[in-house]
């Protein structure tokens, strides 16, 4: 049965796709034409017929905007880093409308007098920086602002932004439907940004190199919650309004940052935490809330038996959120998001459960340099689930699966894991062929040195980012051994390697 686990991400983000036939996004290649004339126009409004001539940009932020992402080399911006983010947000689902006041605390990382963030839609209101009122202007999905006085290398700065309108989610340029901010048919938003939705609703640095922590202070209308990642501080009421306050204490990229709102509830899994030690908590709707599926209470069972492979569990807390018609799951950090139909199918849930958890080491604590090294994350993710079926039902389960998967690849043309497409980052490759590649290494260097590297590339680069380099240099130093011609092989050859005959 799970056999069929590879394929399902693909094929259901391509359902996914079908289900939903509104693309309203952008262009997603930012062209230099819509500047807005002033900085009071919509971004919105992208069919304004003025014939003002955009004001100049400063000509250093112009080079500044994107960080050179093998795939996506536009996402991000340089001449910053962002050490905090806080989102103090409004949502009023009545009108489907936010107003939101972002901090961000940052540091210059070369001399600058303006930068820029991501962000399309909305309407901004203010910006200030160190508290003065300051300029801006929009390019595409750029937010160009102005800073009061030039900075130094190491200054320390805060920026604070408004602004406010109906959100959207934007056309991924990795997948084949829309990410960021969406709403299920019950009318619960969530947040699902990897790799490029950010911009829908935070203005921010997206790329996966620039993690920060946040502050989420979240209002909705009772009886509403709002969750987001990280913890619950407080919950204020006051009117029949309420502020959820979320702490998310460790580094986050910002493609893992979400909110779930909605008419759920928080529950807390003893059963979970006691297992493993871990604060579990789960967002679930009411008849879930009452009616727990089964295999989420083994999500402590999980937690425990990867922090013993892999290295203590990173983060302050986990859970899952649980939204209606979306058919994927999402390891947004603390809080991976399932979309309902998972819950149908306990099987199937079980693994996915597995998958997204395990991104919560590798994806979430140790982040991809950039998103070429995409494998990091779905081919760890996926071997995990491996793992799990090898500690579940025994070796020989292990070792039919491996088998049916690399079958299985071997009726689809697909690149090699190393060098995935921009237009189909997430294809099945970088699950199951990435996979794989753990497998063979497995087999090569033995499990002592295998688990060993694992655990090394975990400590070495919790809390951190790291790409494919990074990964064979640990494996190699464990082993011993010179390991180019198998990563070579496994990661960037056009042909699927036959799998080694001997298993560890
Ligand atoms: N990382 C997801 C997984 O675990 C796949 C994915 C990427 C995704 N981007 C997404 C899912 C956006 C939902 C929405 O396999
Ligand atoms: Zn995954």
């Amino acid at each position: 049965m799970n056999r069929l686990l590879a394929a399902f991400l693909a094929l259901a983000l391509a359902l996914t796709a079908c289900a939903e036939a509104e693309p309203t996004a952008p262009d997603p290649q930012p062209e230099t034409t819509a500047v807005a004339p002033t900085t009071s126009t919509l971004a919105t409004t992208t069919t304004t017929t003025t014939t003002t001539a955009p004001p100049p940009l400063p000509s250093d932020v112009t080079t500044r905007l994107g960080l050179g992402d093998s795939r996506y080399p536009e996402l991000g911006n340089a001449g910053y880093d962002v050490a905090h983010y806080t989102i103090d947000l409004t949502f009023d689902p009545e009108v489907n409308t936010l107003s939101a006041l972002v901090s961000i605390d940052a540091t210059a990382t070369e001399p600058i007098d303006a930068f820029s963030v991501d962000f399309v839609g909305f309407e901004v209101t203010a910006i200030k920086v160190n508290g003065e009122a300051v300029s801006f202007d929009r390019l595409g999905e750029e937010l160009i602002i102005q800073l009061p006085a030039p900075l130094a290398t190491g200054d320390d700065f805060v920026a604070t932004i408004a602004y406010n309108g109906t959100p959207q989610p934007v056309l991924s340029q990795a997948l084949p439907f829309e990410v960021g901010w969406r709403t299920d048919t019950a009318g619960t938003s969530y947040v699902v940004a990897e790799p490029d939705g950010g911009r829908s609703w935070l203005p921010l640095n997206d790329h996966p190199s620039d993690k920060a922590t946040y502050t989420f202070l979240i209002t909705v209308p009772e009886p509403l919650i709002a969750a987001a990642n990280g913890t619950l501080q407080e919950r204020i009421t006051d009117l029949g309004w309420s502020t959820w306050v979320w702490e998310s204490n460790d580094p986050m990229a910002s493609y893992l940052a979400t909110v779930v709102i909605g008419d759920l509830m928080v529950v807390p899994d003893e059963t979970s935490t006691t297992e493993s030690g871990v604060v579990v908590r789960n967002v679930l709707p009411r008849d879930l809330a009452t009616d727990i599926p089964v295999p989420l209470e083994r999500q402590g069972e999980m937690i425990s038996f990867f922090a013993e492979l892999f290295g203590p569990y990173p983060f302050e807390a986990y859970g899952i959120a649980v939204v209606g018609d979306f058919e994927a799951a999402l390891e947004n950090q603390t809080l991976s998001i399932f979309g309902r139909t998972f819950v149908e199918f306990p099987a199937f849930f079980e693994t996915v459960l597995v998958h997204e958890l395990a991104h919560q080491w590798f994806g979430n604590s140790v982040t991809p340099a950039d998103w070429g090294d995409i494998w990091l994350n779905e081919g760890f993710a996926t071997y995990a689930e491996w793992l799990w079926i090898e500690e579940t039902r025994g070796a020989a389960a292990y070792q039919a699966t491996v088998n049916g998967e690399r079958n299985r690849l071997a009726l689809v043309d697909l690149p090699p894991p190393g060098n995935p497409p921009a237009e189909d980052l997430f294809n099945a490759s970088v699950y199951v062929w990435g996979g794989l590649t753990l497998h063979a290494l497995r087999v090569e260097i033995g499990d002592d040195a295998f688990f060993e590297t694992l655990r090394t590339y975990y400590a070495t680069y919790e809390n951190s980012i790291a790409n494919t380099a990074d990964f064979i240099a640990i494996a190699e130093a464990v082993s011993g051994a010179d390991l180019t011609d198998l990563f070579d092989q496994w990661l960037y050859s056009a042909v699927v390697p036959e799998l080694p005959s001997a298993s560890g």
